[in-house]
């Protein structure tokens, strides 16, 4: 609240304040990605939904968060119809060229979702296998990282959970996304008989706040999110979501 103060000025702060209070947050996401946002009886969850309303609040703002899928979230950053994206974006530099991001508020890397019995054992394993992926993702490019770009089989789809659903169907050999999507998945469909692969090991990733270019609620986003971490509300929305 402080800073929004100093940064609408004093003299009227009180007023102009709390009418930027009011602003209601436009933030979009990609909700096919439990547990990080996914759609439970057509509303929007996950641990993304309940991080973003907590660092909004904690910043003085509304917010709501809309599903508009992953390739389309970046055009409503990039053109400014969203005020920012949540949805595991992982900050790396070819990012960084077109958008800006928050501090980081995850940790994460890549893994291999397979069947239980299946001969892929290592990331270099990959090779030769039809491997599905998210398109745009980081999970598409540790694939070409081992593969190469441009592999005929490497199979994108518009979300994560098109494909799983190709791993489920047997038209791929693997999913490559997220740790803690792939192990979540793993784990909540025990009879699917589905398994991460330990010994693969890709690139530590942090997930940030994805805004426009020199967005001005960064820098409130930001202090927010730091007294999010202080006073224990981060760790408890964690635990609601990852029980740890
Ligand atoms: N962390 C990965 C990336 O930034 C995957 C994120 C996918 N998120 C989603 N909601 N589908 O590329």
């Amino acid at each position: 609240i402080s800073s929004l103060l100093l940064v609408t000025g004093c003299g009227n702060s009180e007023k102009s304040g709390s009418e930027e209070k009011e602003k209601t947050l436009r933030v979009v996401t990609d909700a096919e990605y439990p547990p990080f946002e996914f759609r439970d009886k057509g509303k929007l969850v996950g641990f993304d939904v309940d991080f973003i309303a907590a660092v909004a609040k904690e910043a003085g703002y509304k917010s709501e968060v809309e599903h508009v899928a992953w390739e389309p979230l970046f055009e409503e950053i990039k053109s400014k119809r969203a005020d920012a994206a949540v949805s595991a974006v992982t900050i790396n530099d070819e990012r960084k060229q077109t958008y800006d991001f928050s501090f980081p508020y995850f940790i994460s890397t890549n893994k291999i979702l397979v069947p239980k019995d299946s001969a892929i054992k290592s990331a270099e394993d990959l090779k030769g296998k039809k491997v599905a992926v998210q398109t745009g993702t980081t999970g598409q490019a540790a694939t070409e990282s081992i593969v190469g770009k441009n592999n005929e089989n490497i199979k994108q789809f518009e979300n994560n959970n098109l494909a799983i659903l190709e791993l489920k169907s047997g038209g791929a050999d693997a999913v490559v996304a997220d740790n803690a999507v792939v192990e979540e998945y793993a784990k909540n469909n025990p009879d699917e008989g589905f398994t991460v692969v330990e010994d693969a090991v890709f690139e530590k990733e942090y997930y940030g706040v994805l805004f426009p270019k020199d967005s001005k609620l960064i820098e409130e986003f930001n202090k927010a999110i730091n007294t999010l971490y202080e006073n224990g509300t981060y760790a408890k929305i964690y635990k609601e979501w990852f029980g740890t």
